[in-house]
């Protein structure tokens, strides 16, 4: 049985009645990150409710906060409802993201560290309700997490009322596998958190929730977004090739040792690539500090490879999420899952010392990164965790292919339409062309790294003339510039649909 808990087993009732007890213009914190342990019924049904207002002439929209992006039953059923009003900390909805590039949703895209240190000191305003989906509930009322932890601790202790989502296809095994820390403060009453190694447990496997604040709990079986990853493509792989072989050379030179230093991963195909290529890489003992537990890191447990792996959430195929559910005792031993606060923290990043890999939209010569927003006002999906890693790591490594839609946009620019890394945090750029180690570089130094190592070869030589032009013409020479120029490649792409000329 998944409700021990004869009080709140007391409190089960359908979707539709515990979705009309959200109430138009409140504020919604859910559970969900990365598509895994998100309620799937109750937003279903709030969506049917919003859309049966809306026919009937009458507003309704809610202020929703998760962990990071969730899934269609959620993001995108809300979103084609027209029921989000405003929307943090990530998205990677394709409905809700057209939604807020239309003008229709307001986003507050913020590194997911932050987000519930900012709810606990009250900047985010209230929260009316928490839907939280859990694996189960236990006699004493303490709740089994899911898939994923994200923000769910902050959401149960603030909400003034809770719905719980009891989720009968979630594996019974996840029980023991979390680490749901107690212990943070505000400042001045903040104290050190005591996690020196990434398998430390600090807190306790348990979520809890006073059972007064639960209005309603429902039952689901339904399965979490688990999307496929491509097969890493030639280009993934180069990419993959560069850094394991930058990594090699690190420790060759003494640099970092043989086991590395706990690995972040970014999302996406190309940080899976990487993962993979660990596989065969000449590194043992490895662990993992990082956001979200992809395919990769399930066959680099199985290869005896990876020692361990810390997490918020499970970010897996169908295929892997099978393997894992399939085996998830033996899994367990292996995995930590802790609230994003913890798992994303940069005085944990910085002691642990992470070695932190994710993907970017474009880079500008000097090693600004735009990870977020297509020709500096479109938003892709957020700055997720990326900031949080790249700032405090101990090397922050970023990637991607050299172009994007086809070779018609270069992804390494004259100028950055947007930034989300600023060059101090950016160590290291990779692309299928290769690697600039942006390290102890000047300026002038890094723009020559990074066009000769990482431009594609279509946009090398614009880029070497832009760069030669700018050193004769630019106002000063620490970052020589020609800001007439600098984003011309975008306004290029947008009037002719090509940065070439
Ligand atoms: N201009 C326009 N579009 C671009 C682009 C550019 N310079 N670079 C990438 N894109 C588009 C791709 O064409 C693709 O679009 P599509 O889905 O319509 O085909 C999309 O962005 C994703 O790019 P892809 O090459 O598949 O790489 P990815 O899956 O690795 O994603 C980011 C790259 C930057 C979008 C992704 O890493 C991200 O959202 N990062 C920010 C959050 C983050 O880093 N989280 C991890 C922290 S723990």
């Amino acid at each position: 049985m998944r409700i021990e808990s004869a009080e709140l087993r007391s409190k089960v009732m359908p979707a539709e009645a515990a979705a009309r007890l959200i109430e138009s213009g409140t504020a919604v914190g859910m559970s969900g990150f990365t598509g895994s342990g998100y309620p799937k019924a109750v937003p279903l049904a709030l969506a049917a409710h919003i859309e049966a207002e809306h026919a009937a002439g009458r507003g309704f929209k809610v202020r929703m906060w998760t962990g990071a992006s969730t899934g269609p039953e959620l993001d995108g059923a809300l979103a084609k409802a027209d029921g989000i009003e405003f929307r943090l900390p990530y998205n990677s909805d394709p409905i809700a993201r057209e939604r807020i590039n239309k003008g229709e949703m307001n986003y507050f895209d913020m590194h997911l560290s932050q987000v519930a240190p900012m709810a606990w000191q009250g900047f985010l305003g209230p929260l009316d309700t928490a839907v939280i989906e859990v694996a189960g509930i236990r006699a004493d009322g303490s709740l089994i997490p899911s898939s994923s932890v994200g923000n769910n601790k902050t959401w149960l202790d603030r909400a003034s009322k809770v719905i719980l989502e009891v989720n009968s296809w979630q594996n019974e095994a996840l029980e023991g596998m979390h680490d749901i820390y107690y212990g943070t403060a505000l400042p001045p009453a903040r104290v050190p958190i005591p996690l020196v190694k990434p398998d430390d447990r600090i807190g306790e496997p348990y979520l809890k929730v006073d059972p007064a604040k639960v209005v309603a709990v429902v039952e689901t079986d339904r399965p979490d977004r688990n999307a496929p990853f491509s097969p890493p493509d030639e280009k993934a792989k180069a990419i993959a090739g560069h850094i394991l072989e930058f990594l090699s050379h690190e420790v060759k030179l003494g640099r970092l040792p043989s086991a590395l230093l706990p690995i972040q991963s970014g999302v996406g195909n190309i940080a899976n690539a990487v993962l993979t290529g660990l596989v065969d890489a000449p590194f043992d003992s490895l662990t993992s500090y990082t956001e979200v537990i992809q395919d990769g890191m399930l066959d680099l447990l199985d290869s005896g490879k990876l020692r361990m792996a810390s997490a918020t959430a499970f970010s897996l195929s169908p295929e892997a999420a099978a393997r894992v559910n399939a085996d998830m005792h033996r899994y367990r031993d292996k995995m930590i899952l802790r609230p994003q606060e913890i798992s994303n923290h940069p005085e944990l990043i910085r002691r642990l010392g992470c070695i932190a890999m994710n993907g970017l939209i474009e880079a500008d010569i000097y090693g600004a990164v735009n990870s977020t927003h297509v020709m500096g006002s479109r938003i892709q999906n957020g700055i997720g965790g990326s900031g949080d890693f790249a700032r405090n790591a101990y090397i922050s490594i970023f990637m991607t292919p050299s172009t994007a839609k086809g070779g018609k946009i270069s992804a390494i620019v004259p100028q950055a339409s947007h930034v989300d890394h600023i060059n101090q945090d950016v160590q290291v750029i990779v692309t299928e062309q290769g690697l600039a180690d942006l390290r102890g570089l000047s300026p002038k130094e890094r723009a020559q790294v990074i066009i000769a190592n990482c431009a594609h070869p279509d946009y090398r030589p614009l880029l070497e003339d832009y760069y030669a032009r700018a050193l004769k013409g630019s106002y000063g020479l620490q970052s020589p510039s020609l800001p007439g120029e600098a984003l011309s490649w975008h306004q290029r792409f947008i009037e002719t649909g090509s940065m070439l000329p």
